[in-house]
């Protein structure tokens, strides 16, 4: 079922910045009729406005300081259940909470980030189950986005928690090159469409959308133009990049019988290997200045691609 944003009014906490702010203005692209921003930090709230002014009526948009921690100020799901639940007197919603895709796999360098998303998967999947939908015409969808570029993610760089994980850095550091990024105008197009088509208690992942899907599809297609095969065993061969690798990735290749078939990583850059590393220095050195102007310019029209994309995976 479609559930269209035309005439919609919305509320955005943390919309100020980063993702809420990319949500804010694809939400109010796809036809909501206005936009309230909740958030702690009014004077990024007063630049949000303004940004978005450009685009939209200055109507559509209003900016609420409060800080969503606080009961006297702001009960996030509970109050929204409250306000918008057909129990309660409201004509029934939706709620889209923000989780992570740490709230679907561990997070080696954020224990306790990962574990508050989490516990949003499981109170957001538990309020959207059937009973509560029912009762409250209010569906509950979760996004998990990967790593987004945003004022926090530029946090998380320069975080120094070394008292709790003393590889802190070097962790850090690996994880953040091997990760693709994106930017928050895709998770608010996330967030839109499963306002649209998100059914309660789904929890919408990106990476699973576009690595997962495809699996079943060869168990399909080897079943068809094999037959017989998959009661042999399959061994699955893929590439070892971290969102091929990631726990949906892998519960898909499980659940589809196939055994996974380990390999080096063809990149150096995810090898993380001391010897190609050495090598692949010692060559670079030998280079000539022009090699590396070549190669920096080569970049001009993937960076202009990349952009066009919305910071989408640019292969060429
Ligand atoms: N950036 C990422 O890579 C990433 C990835 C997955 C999930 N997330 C999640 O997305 C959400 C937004 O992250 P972001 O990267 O856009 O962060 P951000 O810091 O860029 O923006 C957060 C906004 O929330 C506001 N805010 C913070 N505390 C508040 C409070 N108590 N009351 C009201 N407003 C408050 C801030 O002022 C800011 O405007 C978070 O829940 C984060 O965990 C982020």
């Amino acid at each position: 079922m479609m559930h269209d944003l035309d005439g919609k009014s919305v509320l955005v906490t943390g919309g100020a910045n980063g993702i809420g702010f990319g949500c804010v203005r694809e939400i109010l692209s796809a036809g909501a009729r206005a936009a309230t921003i909740v958030d702690i930090d009014e004077e990024s709230g007063e630049l949000a406005v303004k940004e978005l002014t450009k685009e939209f009526e200055k109507s559509k948009i209003l900016l609420v300081k409060a800080d969503v921690t606080k009961k006297d100020q702001f009960e996030g799901t509970l109050l929204g259940l409250q306000y918008m639940g057909k129990d309660k007197g409201g004509k029934g919603g939706v709620i889209v909470n923000i989780s992570s895709i740490l709230g679907l796999q561990e997070g080696v360098v954020s224990p306790v980030y990962s574990a508050t998303k989490y516990f949003v998967n499981g109170f957001s999947r538990s309020f959207g189950t059937p009973y509560h939908y029912d009762r409250t015409g209010v569906r509950i969808i979760t996004v998990c986005p990967g790593f987004t570029v945003t004022p926090l993610s530029s946090l998380l760089e320069q975080s120094d928690a070394n008292f709790l994980i003393p590889d802190l850095r070097r962790l850090f550091n690996k994880k953040f090159n091997n990760t693709a990024k994106q930017l928050a105008k895709k998770v608010g197009e996330d967030v839109v469409t499963s306002i649209q088509k998100g059914e309660t208690g789904s929890i919408f992942n990106r990476w699973k959308v576009s690595v997962a899907k495809p699996i079943p599809k060869v168990r399909d297609a080897i079943k068809e133009k094999r037959g017989g095969k998959l009661t042999h065993d399959v061994l699955f061969h893929q590439d070892n990049a971290p969102s091929y690798k990631s726990y949906v990735t892998m519960a898909a290749i499980y659940n589809a019988g196939f055994e996974i078939l380990e390999q080096p990583s063809y990149s150096p850059d995810l090898a993380h290997d001391e010897e190609v590393m050495s090598a692949v220095n010692e060559w670079l050195a030998d280079q000539s200045k022009k090699f590396f102007l070549k190669g920096i310019q080569a970049l001009q029209h993937r960076y202009e691609k990349c952009i066009n994309l919305s910071g989408d995976f640019v292969e060429r």
